[in-house]
């Protein structure tokens, strides 16, 4: 357990998250919708940290917050449509989803593996000068305990992560108090997938055309589709050893192991986590480049963090 400090909502006590967030801490802070979690979008591990102090079972894409409209750019490719709303309404209680560039450094696990990523400047006086003062990206969901309802004030937030987190800056009661509106984009035309803080008419007006409609099955949670990321080769789990076929996702057992990335050496949950998505990237490739026939992956342990990492696992070894 964790003696989670509020922190004031002044210069010091922004001073004081930036400094922790650079440190690799969770650190909850206002916007305008709702509270989020945040932790250092590059540090895999402190981006770990938030699923195990959420308590969720699986592995849900984050949103990163910025600073600005210019920042997010470095981050993702954004389409015309995109950008065209962020201009309108950045910043504000929209995340956009795009494509992830190149060297952007976030951690795989910010959007558990997916080809895009959900960005949002937010507009609340305490977040951009948190965002500013840190100067890079903040992963964050809504600060509550996975399956409970979204914070809108301090006293939700250490109501459900007391313990849990290093500090929570002191908002008050957030003016929304809906989550943000979550619009991708296929092709140049914009699309819903989370209702929100911002209504569609508004966007559409924006937009200049009606939004389209996710994929069955996408809204809300891409994180649960059951393949939703597999490698392209064959995963055989449980594996105590990989075959001469295979390569190998080690847990704690990779030493010697030809053809094998280790998910954590010291058998450390975060850091398995936030190896996850990379290595199965990186063994996919070394698979196809080798013509072995495929990935096989050590047992870990259900427990903590193991329980995600064991969900994705699972999900990347059903065949699509
Ligand atoms: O207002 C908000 O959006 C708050 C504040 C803190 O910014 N955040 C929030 O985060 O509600 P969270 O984690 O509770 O919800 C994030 C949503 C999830 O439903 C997730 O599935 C979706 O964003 N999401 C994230 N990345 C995505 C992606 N690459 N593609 C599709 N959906 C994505
Ligand atoms: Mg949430």
């Amino acid at each position: 357990m964790i003696d989670t400090q509020t922190l004031t909502p002044d210069a010091t006590g922004i001073g004081h998250a930036a400094q922790l967030l650079k440190d690799g801490a969770l650190v909850a802070f206002p916007t305008e919708t709702v509270y989020g979690l945040g932790a250092d979008a590059r540090n895999g591990k402190a981006v770990a940290a938030i699923f195990e102090a959420k308590g969720r079972p699986s592995f849900n894409p984050l949103i990163v917050h910025v600073a600005s409209i210019e920042e997010a750019k470095s981050l993702v490719e954004l389409p015309f449509v995109l950008e065209r709303l962020a201009r309108v309404f950045w910043p504000g209680p929209l995340t956009l989803v795009a494509p992830v560039k190149e060297g952007s450094g976030l951690s795989e696990l910010v959007s558990a593996g997916l080809p895009t990523v959900a960005v949002r400047v937010p507009n609340h006086p305490l977040a951009k000068s948190l965002l500013e003062a840190f100067g890079g990206p903040v992963a964050a969901p809504s600060a509550n305990v996975s399956g409970s309802i979204s914070p809108t004030t301090v006293r939700h937030v250490l109501d459900g992560l007391a313990g849990q987190i290093t500090a929570v800056v002191d908002g008050g009661r957030c003016s929304v108090g809906l989550e943000s509106t979550i619009i991708g984009a296929r092709g140049d035309q914009a699309v819903l997938l989370r209702l929100g803080g911002l209504p569609p008419e508004v966007i559409e007006a924006a937009a200049g055309g009606q939004l389209g409609k996710p994929e069955a099955g996408k809204i809300e949670a891409p994180g649960q589709l059951l393949s939703h990321y597999a490698p392209s080769t064959s995963l055989r789990l449980n594996a105590e050893y990989p075959d001469d076929e295979e390569v190998y996702l080690a847990f704690g057992n990779g030493k010697d192991v030809a053809n094998s990335l280790d998910l954590s050496p010291s058998r450390d949950m975060r850091e398995a986590a936030a190896n996850l998505f990379a290595h199965l990237h990186d063994l996919d490739e070394l698979a196809k480049t080798n013509g072995l026939r495929g990935i096989s992956a050590a047992p870990v342990p259900e427990i903590g963090l193991g329980l995600a990492i064991n969900d994705r696992l699972k999900r990347a070894a059903t065949p699509r």
